[in-house]
């Protein structure tokens, strides 16, 4: 079952997207070499009750903290601990939040100072991957749409997506149907609607293995130490077209970095 928003709950999950996209930027800002993830939690979960919002993460179905910090060949669900980022590294935040009754969720990877050009071509991939299933999330296409333009742009790149997780719809729940997987066939499926609210978030590494989730039961990594990069945003499909709620994260990131 799909839950369509109202214009009165879009204006809330708009608010909230706001929101938590800027607290986001402030912490890809705070990724420097030395910061300990840990560190980057704390900062995430104080901004968070700080705007009387609520961690959308932490006790979700058990997970410890409020953001994930996924590093290089970590690709979600990274818990933050005492490591310690390093030049050349590259970190995929996701940050969710709660605040009067619906989700904000949303990621994005960033490097430590001058990470490889193989490594920046792998997140510039990734974001375009975003943008062009963004561009599917208009009435008269269908859920797979936005699925199928991720899998192609990655393929079509050099690059793999991660098959075992999924983007997904938002609201109430910070998981709601559709789920959005990263492939598939277009025109296929659920049809898009006004006043769906879907999270996409393509999941992109160098390997085309099966992903390996560690002992603490969270962390998913590339099973050959590939690196991979994320990027979630939320978006409504509308009668005008999408329209995205955490739009500009990275181009703020990029005008404040430096
Ligand atoms: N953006 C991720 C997702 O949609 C966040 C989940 S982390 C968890 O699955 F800890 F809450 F599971
Ligand atoms: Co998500």
């Amino acid at each position: 079952m799909i839950a369509l928003k109202t214009e009165a709950e879009l204006d809330v999950v708009a608010e909230n997207a706001q929101l938590l996209s800027e607290i986001l930027v402030d912490v890809a800002l705070a990724v420097e070499p030395g910061v300990e993830t840990s560190e980057l939690d704390r900062l995430a979960e104080r901004r968070i009750r700080a705007e009387g919002a609520e961690p959308a993460f932490k006790g979700y179905h058990g997970y410890p903290a409020t953001l994930c910090v996924s590093v290089n060949e970590e690709i979600v669900h990274g818990i933050p601990g005492p490591r310690r980022v390093r030049l050349g590294d590259i970190v995929s935040l996701d940050l969710g939040l709660k605040r009067a009754g619906y989700f904000a969720d949303a990621a994005l990877t960033v490097g430590v100072g001058p990470i490889s050009p193989e490594a920046a071509r792998l997140l510039a991939v990734t974001r375009d991957a975003l943008r062009a299933a963004i561009r599917e999330a208009k009435l008269g296409g269908y859920v797979s749409d936005l699925s199928h333009a991720i899998g192609r742009y990655v393929e079509g790149h050099g690059f793999h997506v991660v098959r075992e997780f999924v983007g997904h719809g938002i609201g109430r729940d910070l998981h709601e149907d559709p789920q959005i997987p990263n492939w598939g066939e277009p025109g296929k499926g659920t049809m898009l609607r006004e006043g769906m609210v879907l999270c996409p978030e393509p999941m992109v590494k160098g390997d085309d293995l099966p992903v390996r989730v560690r002992d603490d039961g969270w962390t998913a990594v590339t099973a050959s130490g590939a690196l991979a990069a994320h990027y979630e945003e939320m978006v409504v499909v509308t009668a005008d077209g999408p329209r995205v709620l955490t739009g500009g994260m990275w181009e703020a990131y990029c005008r404040r970095r430096t």
